[in-house]
């Protein structure tokens, strides 16, 4: 069998899609259903539906031998795993966001950022010799700048209708290119090449 790390999220259905295109019978997670461990019907293929920020905790660890997650978590979680594949959707960029007629705080030398990539932005802003004061949130980010607990955000950006609903925008896309991987565990793909190499090749093919 082979174990999946499904992120809950915005990337499932996509995922699932793209998997069916590819043969594998995802019916279950399509189920209205609160299980957490799904198995296909045919028993090839369990499915654990997790945070996104846990796919790659699920994948490292091998638990899961395969997952799909979005760049941003990737390398917000930094594991020690296989990056097999972009799968072309989940596109978005990392960008530092607040209010438009407030640009100029980005220069500010007292900068306070409001972030869920908090491993991530202490490493953008380490590289630029910057020195800003980082606060962690683990959701509704736009609501930081908006409430003044926060000058900016460094959050992902999608369609930007997130931030445009708060009166807020890019000031600077700082990580282009965001979209979701197929991630495998080390092991799992020496242990189970048989079964995990064709479907990465099925997977290939397809989104070709
Ligand atoms: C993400 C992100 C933004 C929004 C961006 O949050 O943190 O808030 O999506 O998407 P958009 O550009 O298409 O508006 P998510 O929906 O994951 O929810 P959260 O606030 O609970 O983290």
């Amino acid at each position: 069998m082979i174990y999946f790390a499904m992120s809950k999220g915005r990337l499932v259905e996509k995922s699932a899609a793209l998997l069916e295109k590819c043969g594998v019978d995802v019916s279950v997670l399509r189920e209205d259903t609160r299980k957490l461990v799904l198995e296909s019907a045919d028993k090839k293929y369990g499915f654990f539906l997790v945070k996104p920020a846990d796919v790659p905790v699920y994948v490292e660890s091998g638990v899961a031998d395969l997952g799909i997650a979005g760049k941003d978590t990737l390398l917000e979680e930094d594991r020690d795993l296989y990056e097999l594949l972009d799968l072309g959707f989940g596109k978005c960029r990392l960008c530092l966001a607040g209010y438009p007629t407030r640009k100029s705080a980005l220069t500010s030398p007292h900068l306070r950022v409001a972030t869920k990539y908090i491993n991530t932005a202490k490493r953008i802003f380490a590289e630029r010799g910057e020195e800003v004061e980082l606060i962690k949130l683990n959701g509704s980010v736009e609501l930081a700048p908006v409430t003044g607990l926060a000058d900016v955000i460094f959050d992902v950006v999608e369609t930007g209708s997130t931030l445009k609903a708060n009166g807020l925008a890019v000031l600077e896309e700082v990580i282009t290119g965001v979209s979701a991987r197929l991630i495998a565990n080390k092991v799992s793909l020496k242990l189970k090449s048989a079964e995990i190499l064709p479907l990465v090749e099925k997977i290939s093919e397809a989104i070709s």
